[in-house]
């Protein structure tokens, strides 16, 4: 039995390498072996030649490299021509061991491409009459068309999006499960298509496709505004069908099609959907239904060249809860308590006569026993459904909203609630997960869960603020602070790529980086005023520090040369606004939500907007410089480096005194200099924010800017125990404190709910933000003590620091090598440390009182006196 396997290949960042859009995808494999000290020495792949082959079976061979010799297996670059649009390949990879080892050849891993140029569109854009359209957030539209196939079928693909949100069906069933397709993009840059294959729904004679079509984030509201990228939703959709004789039928969306509405008679993303099921036309979307009442669908233009396919999995449903308790209010309401803050929307069961109209409100706390709604501001979160009266029971979900909710209040529910008949269904973009942390503090897995439910609760395809008041857009700041936790947590290199190529795109368009991606152009247009759109540190340092991130966790070198230019068009504006290098000028967001800010000021921190602005600046500066050096261009490495330094210098001739005290003596300040590097008096620093973390009382005193840093540079300066203080404070403001207050996810505030259990006054408070959270990384690279020493844990880290009266911790992360893990107890004589490393990396570890050791692959365990 062979000792060395080689698990299925990977191509690009995709979960489903379906309708790719990549014609060279780079591939990625991991090795599983019991063989300590595994090596990879060299590789071959093969690659299918496809076309005939069905997915999975061992197909024939085309092109073979031939023994590569080379240690790679991560993002290796594509061994064949390049593919051309529809084609399909399966790839399989035997390796060889530095030690004479050799796997067998993986299974195949099949990967299909979608339609690669402008010229494979034939389809225009079918719009609803604009007759049917109705208000913004008005009623979803039906489309459908009747089409024949005079011929068996072999193989049909459906190439398909919209300007709004859309569901299709074929003959009445519903092609895919993504949930509130095609996302949020920066639509009149980049609209995302999908590829389904849809042979099995089709058949000889006569067919029907057909959609469903909502306003979604196109035309529906964002903020208070609407009509963001037009006026007219509109499908555009090629279903493509090849007959076994290799000729083709190509249906378009095009004027054949016809509209009507329907029994969704309003939907909205904050608002909620009404749907009355006695307007469902019974076979809508079946051959044989007659349309002719139905009007004609107008063809509009559109460009193709912005069609991309996906770099990343859709938004789907992922988890359905029940609820945990039905509650009565204190005015007699029935509330059901999920038991969990989530976004996602119910899916109801219900029995009653027709016209009958259930509501369902959601809201994320109670108060004094009621639903909040006041955080939700202007989002009505209300769905309703308004039965058919079939003798049976009936059941709805809405399809084109979403809403953040632990609580959902029930009206006008006909008869007795039974268990099953209302469900939680969670909807969030379709994530792998890859990490785990746990430890013996029930309090801080409780943290780290929450942290787990406001990453799913904000990825929605785009990685959004929060998922439930009249707001749920891409802003710069949360992500930038927030990325290190998310790569560990799920695999989100795929999607946050398209979410930069969206942020590179606006921001070309505006000019810097907007303070949200996508930065509709509408807002362009309005917000002129800087205070609202200017370049603002943290914020707009996303473009620099995002990519850095993922490139650290995936070792993707091509996305920091894709986002390259976007890096440094942000440093180079920023260095035309420095006076003397420092950015003290304009509108700074700067360490919002310190916890000592009014609840109506979340901007006015302790810390100088300027102090924060500088430091970002050389931070951002230093990290495009060692970009550049990554990337072969010298030239440009040694000019960031220099800026980087020019910009350091000024911030310790403004902020830093001789001893190295800050001018401002704020705990974000001090974070701040010790993480950026920008401060020589590194221990004077060090123990002046230990000083001022025991004048707190041990309590936060960051905003979203420091909190991310302050634990780290608190261990920087050797303050170990100082940081634990911090980590396991349960006073308000701290990172437990909410725990404590039964909170499921991360706040936006430290205080979103008051020690008295009243929602903080603030009109900005949601309890599903993950910016706070930013903090589950040091349990991951500290607490637990897994980081990477080298992009892509090409080498590990091992470096737990045990603390805080734990007596255990570990996690784990599946790394672009293979599963890595750390887990270590102590009896507090003894700290028994275990760590797993993966196939084709090695580890620096690192524990207290031990040598320094560098390890090679394989499980090691190691003891060390405390
Ligand atoms: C959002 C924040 C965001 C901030 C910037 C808020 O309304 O929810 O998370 O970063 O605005 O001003």
């Amino acid at each position: 039995m062979t000792r060395v396997r080689v698990s299925s290949v990977t191509f690009e960042h995709h979960r489903e390498a379906f309708g790719i859009g990549e014609p060279a995808p780079r591939l990625s494999w991991t090795v599983v072996t019991d063989i300590s000290g595994w090596r990879q020495a060299g590789y071959e792949i093969e690659l299918s030649d496809g076309a005939t082959t069905d997915r999975g079976n061992a197909a024939s061979s085309g092109t073979a490299t031939g023994r590569v010799e080379s240690a790679e297996s991560v993002l290796v670059p594509w061994p064949g021509a390049p593919l051309g649009s529809r084609e399909r390949r399966g790839v399989r990879v035997r390796v060889h061991g530095t030690d004479g080892s050799a796997s067998d050849w993986s299974p195949w891993s099949w990967a299909e491409t979608g339609l690669l140029h402008p010229s494979d569109w034939q389809a225009s854009a079918t719009a609803p009459p604009s007759t049917l359209l109705g208000t913004p957030d008005g009623p979803a539209l039906l489309l459908r068309r009747d089409f024949t196939l005079h011929g068996p079928i072999a193989r049909a693909r459906l190439y398909i999006t919209a300007h709004g949100l859309y569901e299709a069906e074929l003959n009445g069933r519903t092609i895919g499960d993504d949930v509130l397709a095609p996302g949020w993009t920066s639509y009149h840059h980049r609209l995302p298509y999908r590829t389904h294959d849809v042979t099995a729904l089709l058949r000889e004679g006569p067919n029907t496709l057909a959609a469903t079509l909502a306003d979604g984030w196109y035309r529906g509201r964002t903020f208070d505004r609407t009509n963001l990228y037009g006026a007219r939703t509109a499908l555009i959709a090629q279903l493509e069908i090849t007959h076994p004789d290799g000729t083709t039928t190509v249906v378009t969306t095009d004027g054949e099609w016809r509209c009507a509405t329907g029994p969704i008679t309003a939907t909205g993303l904050y608002d909620g959907e009404k749907h009355d099921a006695r307007l469902h036309p019974q076979g809508w979307s079946e051959p044989g239904f007659d349309d002719r009442e139905w009007l004609p669908a107008d063809t509009l233009p559109h460009d193709p060249a912005l069609l991309v396919a996906p770099t990343g999995p859709p938004v789907r449903r992922t988890e359905t809860l029940a609820p945990k308790e039905v509650l009565t209010s204190p005015s007699g309401k029935t509330i059901l308590d999920f038991g969990q803050n989530l976004a996602g929307r119910l899916r109801i069961r219900v029995q009653g006569p027709a016209g009958h109209t259930v509501s369902l409100r959601h809201a994320e706390v109670l108060e004094q026993g009621e639903l909040a709604l006041r955080p939700l501001r202007g989002a009505a979160a209300l769905d309703e459904y308004t039965l058919r009266g079939d003798p049976g029971p009936e059941t709805w979900e809405p399809r084109f909203t979403t809403h953040g909710f632990r609580y959902a209040q029930l009206g006008n529910w006909p008869g007795e609630l039974r268990p099953g008949d209302v469900v939680a269904v969670v909807c969030h973009t379709d994530l792998r997960a890859t990490g785990t942390f746990e430890c013996s503090d029930p309090l801080l897995n409780r943290l780290h869960d929450n942290v787990r439910w406001s990453m799913r609760g904000n990825y929605v395809g785009l990685p959004t603020d929060c998922p439930q008041r009249d707001e749920r857009v891409g802003w710069t700041g949360d992500l930038q602070v927030f990325a290190p936790a998310a790569a560990f947590l799920y695999d989100c290199a795929g999607p946050l790529s398209s979410w930069l190529a969206d942020l590179a795109a606006d921001q070309g368009a505006h000019g810097t980086v907007p303070p949200f991606v996508p930065w509709p152009p509408r807002y362009a247009a309005e917000h002129a005023d800087p205070a609202w759109a200017g370049p603002a540190a943290a914020w707009g340092d996303a473009a620099v520090l995002v990519p850095w991130t993922l490139y650290q966790r995936t070792g993707d070198l091509g996305l920091l040369e894709s986002q390259y230019a976007s890096m440094q068009a942000w440093v180079e504006q920023i260095a035309t606004l420095t006076r003397g290098h420092l950015w003290d000028e304009g509108f700074q967001y700067g360490d919002w939500l310190d916890p000592a800010a009014p609840p109506d000021q979340p901007g006015r921190a302790r810390t100088d907007p300027a102090l924060v602005a500088t430091a970002y600046h050389a931070r951002s500066a230093t990290v495009l410089a060692e970009t550049a050096a990554l990337l072969g261009r010298p030239g440009d490495a040694a000019r960031y480096a220099e800026l980087a330094e020019n910009v350091r210098a000024a911030f310790r001739r403004e902020f830093v005194t001789p001893s190295g005290r800050l001018a401002c003596d704020t705990q974000t300040a001090y974070a701040l200099a010790l993480s950026f590097d920008l401060v020589e008096q590194r221990e004077r620093a060090g123990r002046r924010l230990v000083e001022l973390v025991e004048a707190d009382g041990h309590r936060i005193g960051t905003g979203f800017v420091g909190t991310p840093l302050i634990c780290d540079a608190l261990c920087s300066a050797g303050a170990y125990d100082t940081a634990y203080e911090l980590l396991t404070q349960r006073e308000c403001p701290s990172w437990l404190y909410p725990v404590t207050m039964g909170a499921t996810t991360v706040w936006e505030r430290w205080d979103s709910l008051l020690p008295d259990g009243t929602v903080n006054p603030g009109e900005m408070t949601s309890f599903n933000h993950y910016a706070l959270g930013a903090v589950a990384d040091f349990l991951h690279r500290t607490v637990a003590g897994l980081a990477p020493a080298a992009p892509g844990y090409r080498r590990l880290l091992v470096r737990p620091r045990p603390g805080g009266g734990l007596t255990h911790a570990r996690a784990r992360h599946d790394t672009p090598y293979g599963p890595a893990a750390v887990s270590w107890s102590s009896d507090g004589e003894t700290l028994t440390v275990t760590a797993i490393v993966p196939p084709g990396t090695t580890a620096l570890v690192d524990l207290p009182n031990l040598a320094e050791r560098e390890v090679a692959a394989g499980t090691h365990t190691f003891s060390a006196p405390l």
